[in-house]
């Protein structure tokens, strides 16, 4: 049988993060653009960062076209000066900046003897030392001004569970627990820090899975589908809102059941 999701794509809670200006890594494409779009439609005013510079303009004409308040501003997430550029640009933008969304990746897939200390180093800069600077950047902002504040970070259910094939992506993925504990303790309690770790979500990156790992993956899926983008920016935005004020240090996980499939 065949599942679609039943949320609808547009579903959001006016107002709800009317609070917020929220930078989002990564919001060229997949989880990071619906999840722009999203806080939009919640009352966020957005900083889209990515290296994509076409897809961040698609971002923001999508934040646009639902009314919403963004930005793109370039951004490689490995380069400390242009990560420190990308919240100066939100401040400037919107005055200051409340939440910061890690979520930008790049990997490719393979075993580590596929795999080159090059590409090793890649992912882990984009991946775990892109979220640092992000967070570092953003906790030094949100507390100098005596502010509350949010960091989110796009975890894995592969920070959790044992995939073949994923060597660097799993090192960087499990590392984003560790981080998202770290500063949920350091900056509490005016900072939360939380994670949401997506099982399969339908995004152009899956083209790139090898082998059949895609079609074993969703054969063993309970929920029998992939989710939406959407879906996971529909918990991002509760995770920022204050709706979630008791959580920090915690990783949601959003994954149709995979995880716990066995
Ligand atoms: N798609 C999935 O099935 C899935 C599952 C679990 C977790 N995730 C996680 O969700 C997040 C988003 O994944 P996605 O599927 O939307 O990916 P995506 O490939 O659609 O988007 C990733 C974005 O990151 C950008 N990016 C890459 N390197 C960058 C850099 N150095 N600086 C700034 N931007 C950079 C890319 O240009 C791209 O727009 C990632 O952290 C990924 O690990 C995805």
């Amino acid at each position: 049988m065949s599942w679609v999701a039943k949320m609808p794509k547009d579903f959001h809670v006016p107002g709800r993060l009317s609070q917020h200006v929220v930078v989002v890594t990564g919001a060229a494409s997949g989880i990071g653009r619906a999840c722009a779009v999203r806080y939009a439609r919640e009352g966020a005013r957005v900083v889209i960062v990515d290296v994509d510079k076409a897809g961040g303009e698609e971002t923001l004409a999508q934040v646009q076209a639902v009314g919403g308040q963004a930005i793109y501003q370039y951004c490689d997430v490995t380069d400390a000066t242009q990560v420190q550029t990308a919240l100066n640009a939100g401040v400037a933008a919107f005055g200051y900046v409340s939440a910061w969304h890690n979520n930008a990746f790049w990997s490719v897939f393979k075993n580590i003897i596929e795999q080159t200390p090059e590409e090793f180093d890649r992912t882990l800069q984009t991946s775990l030392r892109g979220y640092w600077l992000g967070a570092k950047a953003a906790v030094t902002h949100i507390q100098g001004r005596g502010g509350r504040g949010v960091i989110l970070n796009t975890a894995s259910v592969q920070s959790y569970l044992g995939e073949r094939g994923f060597s660097a992506y799993q090192v960087a993925k499990s590392g984003i627990l560790g981080l998202t504990r770290s500063l949920a303790l350091d900056h509490a309690p005016n900072i939360r820090a939380v994670g949401v770790a997506p099982g399969l979500v339908l995004t152009p990156v899956n083209a790139a899975l090898p082998g059949d790992t895609l079609a074993r993956v969703m054969s063993q899926i309970p929920a029998a589908r992939g989710a939406e983008p959407e879906e996971i920016a529909g918990l991002c935005a509760y995770l920022l809102s204050d709706e979630a004020d008791y959580i920090t240090s915690s990783t949601v996980v959003i994954d149709g059941g995979y995880l716990h499939a066995g």
